[in-house]
């Protein structure tokens, strides 16, 4: 294996370098690399993605289109559909979806055809590296073994590495390029090489003994916050019910300066990593014969969240003499998570199933996201105005997006606020208000 002609070409940033799946995590990647200089390849199977990447239209948040622009016109980033694009390359770097299946089992389907078209056109001296979040031992013996169908051998003609991906979309202070990223190879040179391709763009990196370590760390990382936000949620119920702020609670507990660190509430999980990742661990940990109790009572306790949150409606409508059929009920953020238009395993989404099924009158605003489909029906975000506020019985904030809560609160008869979005607003208010 011609090891020293890979790092001079890392190195030299002559190394041609394929990011396969260019969505939330795929693409800023691909667009740090290029930046440095690197040329890249994108291969994603949504044609209209990469039509917009060649047109240097960027349709995640975290990437500007200037930048996305200046790095396909300088020749440094090109978009393909077709997989035939990777013979062209040093470097293959997997970044599709691992999602559950509709049984709620780990979904590598994505994965594995990635992995099994690479194989078809990988050639000698390639490192690939698997960022997608998966359980321990897949990247050992599921994915190499798919590789090693083109005839080459690990270790020998190519290399393998799997580095788990921390980005969290929508922060303005973490990014690519400061999140210390984790890599584990199958062998020396490949964790070798691996760290050197991502010392490229990211300030640290650490090096581990194996894809193992990497693979177990993204998911304990990713459960530890799965459980601790069903332990808030669990504090949440409880202070609810003894009439006691949770907020306020959380807030004088974190004045400790060790031994506690602060999460929230809120109306359920969602995106592409909580409801899931601690799910993947359970499944692998059942393969071997241990149940872990622990995932499973956090996941139940999140699920139930929406439930919650429709409860807490229909008790607010109740106390202004109301009944939650037919009432007005305004939701207001749709996304799962603050000022990012990913609405992929959103508890808005149940929540607004849950209150159709009681024949509420559901409708939305949410910035980011203009309309939805839920069951047969699609919705269109209102407007975000008085007229449309006041009509409204009850408004439930589901996601704190950046936006004019004044105006919010000037203008509604209640509201049910599940993030404490409204901490801010001071002064005297006549609507009435409910956190969770
Ligand atoms: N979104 C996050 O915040 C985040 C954070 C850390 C880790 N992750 C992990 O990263 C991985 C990717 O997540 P994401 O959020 O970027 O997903 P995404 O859905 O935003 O992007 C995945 C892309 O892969 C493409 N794709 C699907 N199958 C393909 C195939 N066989 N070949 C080529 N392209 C294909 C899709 O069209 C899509 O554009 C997942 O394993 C996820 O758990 C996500």
């Amino acid at each position: 294996m011609a090891e020293i002609s890979l790092r001079q070409k890392i190195e030299e940033k002559k190394a041609v370098i394929a990011v396969i799946g260019l969505g939330y995590v795929g693409l800023p990647l691909a667009v740090e690399f290029a930046k440095k200089g690197f040329l890249v390849i994108g291969i994603d199977l949504d044609k209209e993605k990469i039509e917009k990447i060649n047109r240097g239209i960027s349709y995640i948040t975290d990437v500007s289109s200037e930048e996305l622009k200046k790095v396909v016109m300088k020749e440094r980033m090109v978009g393909f559909t077709d997989y035939s694009q990777i013979s062209r390359a040093q470097i293959a770097i997997i970044a599709v979806p691992t999602p559950l299946s509709k049984r709620r089992k780990p979904d590598i389907s994505f994965i594995l055809k990635a992995a099994e078209r690479i194989a078809r056109y990988i050639r000698r001296e390639t490192l690939v590296v698997l960022e997608s979040t998966v359980y321990p031992g897949t990247t050992r013996e599921i994915i190499l073994p798919l590789l090693e169908r083109s005839g080459l051998k690990v270790g020998k003609d190519f290399l393998l590495s799997f580095s788990p991906e921390r980005v969290d979309p929508g922060n303005k202070r973490y990014k690519t390029g400061n999140i210390p990223k984790i890599v584990g190879g199958i062998d020396k040179k490949s964790t070798q090489l691996t760290r050197l391709l991502y010392q490229q763009i990211i300030n640290k990196v650490i090096p581990v003994l194996s894809p193992e370590i990497a693979e177990m760390a993204k998911l304990w990382e990713n459960t530890f916050r799965a459980v601790n936000i069903a332990l808030a949620n669990e504090m949440a119920l409880v202070c609810n019910r003894l009439g006691i702020d949770v907020w306020e609670v959380i807030s004088v507990a974190q004045t400790k300066p060790f031994g506690f660190l602060a999460f929230y509430p809120g109306p359920g999980l969602g995106g592409h990593c909580l409801p899931i990742d601690p799910l993947y661990l359970s499944y692998k940990a059942k393969l071997e014969g241990i149940e872990t109790r622990l995932i499973q009572v956090a996941d139940e306790i999140n699920s139930q969240m929406p439930h919650y949150v429709l409860g807490r409606i229909e008790k607010i409508l109740h106390r202004a003499g109301k009944r939650l059929s037919h009432s007005k009920v305004f939701i207001l953020g749709i996304t799962y998570k603050k000022d990012i238009p990913d609405i992929r395993e959103s508890p808005a989404i149940e929540i607004i199933k849950l209150l159709i099924r009681r024949k509420a009158k559901v409708s939305y605003f949410d910035p980011f996201v203009k309309e939805i489909k839920i069951g047969k029906k699609v919705f269109h975000s209102s407007p975000l105005e008085k007229r449309v506020l006041q009509e409204q019985d009850c408004i439930a904030i589901i996601t704190d997006h950046s936006l004019n809560y004044h105006l919010v609160v000037e203008n509604a008869s209640c509201i049910l606020d599940t993030r404490n979005a409204l901490a801010k607003i001071k002064g005297k208010i006549r609507t009435r208000i409910e956190r969770l």
